[in-house]
C-alpha cells in the first residue's frame, strides 16, 4: 500500500485519479503506468476484495452476514509492500487471482459489511494523492477525484486479455470458461445494491476494445495534464 506519511502532502494539491469498469478491461494495467508516470501511489482495490474473499473461503465462511464474517472483517490486515498484496505476514499476491476466486469475489464484494469495512482502507491510502481502480472509486470512494475515467471494453475483448494473462502464466485455460466467468462477475457487480459497477455521472467514458495500450495511457494522462 503507499507508505507515504500522514499529511506530508497539503490536501488542496493532493491528485485523486480514478479508474471504474468491468472485470478485464485494463483498468490495473493502465492505472499502474499512469501512477508510475504521474509518480503517484497505485491503488488496485480488486486486490483487497480478493483477500479478504480468500481469507473468507479459507476460514470457510459463506458469503453472507453473519458474527463469524464481521469478527473476521475485523481481524483482516492487508498491506502493499516488495511489489506484493499481504495479509498478515502472507504474501498472497498469487494466491488472490485463481478461477475459485473469481469465482466467488463477487458474492463476497456485494455484502454492505464487506463494503463498509473496506471503504476506510481505502480512503486511507489516499493522504499522497493516488492512481485507484476498481468498480465504484468515482461513484462511492472517491466521489471527489480530480479525474474519472470509466474504462470498458467489448466482453470478448475482456475475456481475451484474461486469457493471455493466465496462458502466460503457463495456467491450461479455456477461453469459453473465461468469458462465462467475466460476463458472470460483471451480472453480479452491476446489479447489487451496494455499491454497483456504475460509470459516474462526471466520469469520462474509454473504450479500449482494439486500442493499444499506449494510446490509452496517453489520452489519459493528456486529460491528467488537464487536471
Ligand atoms: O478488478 P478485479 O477483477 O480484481 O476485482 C475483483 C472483484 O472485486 C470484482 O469482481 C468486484 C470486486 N470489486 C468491487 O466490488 N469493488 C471494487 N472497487 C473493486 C473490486
Amino acid at each position: 500500500m503507499p507508505s507515504q506519511d500522514r499529511d506530508e502532502t497539503p490536501e488542496d494539491s493532493r491528485v485523486v485519479i480514478v479508474l471504474d469498469g468491468p472485470a478485464g478491461a485494463g483498468k490495473s494495467s493502465v492505472a499502474r503506468e499512469i501512477s508510475r508516470r504521474m509518480g503517484l501511489p497505485f491503488l488496485d482495490t480488486g486486490a483487497i476484495y480478493r483477500a479478504i474473499t480468500l481469507v473468507m473461503q479459507r476460514a470457510g465462511i459463506e458469503a453472507e452476514d453473519s458474527p463469524q464474517l464481521r469478527d473476521a472483517l475485523r481481524d483482516f490486515y492487508i498491506s502493499f509492500r516488495d511489489g506484493g498484496i499481504f495479509v498478515g505476514d502472507e504474501d498472497v499476491s498469487e494466491a488472490i487471482r485463481t478461477p475459485e476466486i473469481d469465482a466467488a469475489v463477487s458474492r463476497y464484494s456485494a455484502l454492505p459489511a464487506v463494503r463498509s469495512e473496506l471503504l476506510g482502507i481505502q480512503r486511507a491510502q489516499a493522504d499522497a494523492g493516488l492512481v485507484a481502480e476498481g468498480r465504484d472509486m468515482g461513484t462511492v470512494v472517491f466521489p471527489d477525484a480530480d479525474l474519472k475515467i470509466f474504462l470498458t471494453a467489448s466482453p470478448e475483448s475482456r475475456a481475451r486479455r484474461r486469457y493471455d494473462e493466465r496462458a502466460a502464466r503457463g495456467e491450461s485455460v479455456d477461453y469459453g470458461e473465461i468469458l462465462a466467468s467475466v460476463n458472470r462477475r460483471d451480472e453480479i457487480d452491476s446489479n447489487r445494491d451496494a455499491a454497483p459497477l456504475r460509470q459516474a455521472s462526471d466520469a469520462i467514458l474509454l473504450d479500449s476494445t482494439g486500442v493499444p495500450f499506449e494510446e490509452v495511457v496517453d489520452r489519459i494522462l493528456k486529460l491528467a495534464s488537464g487536471i
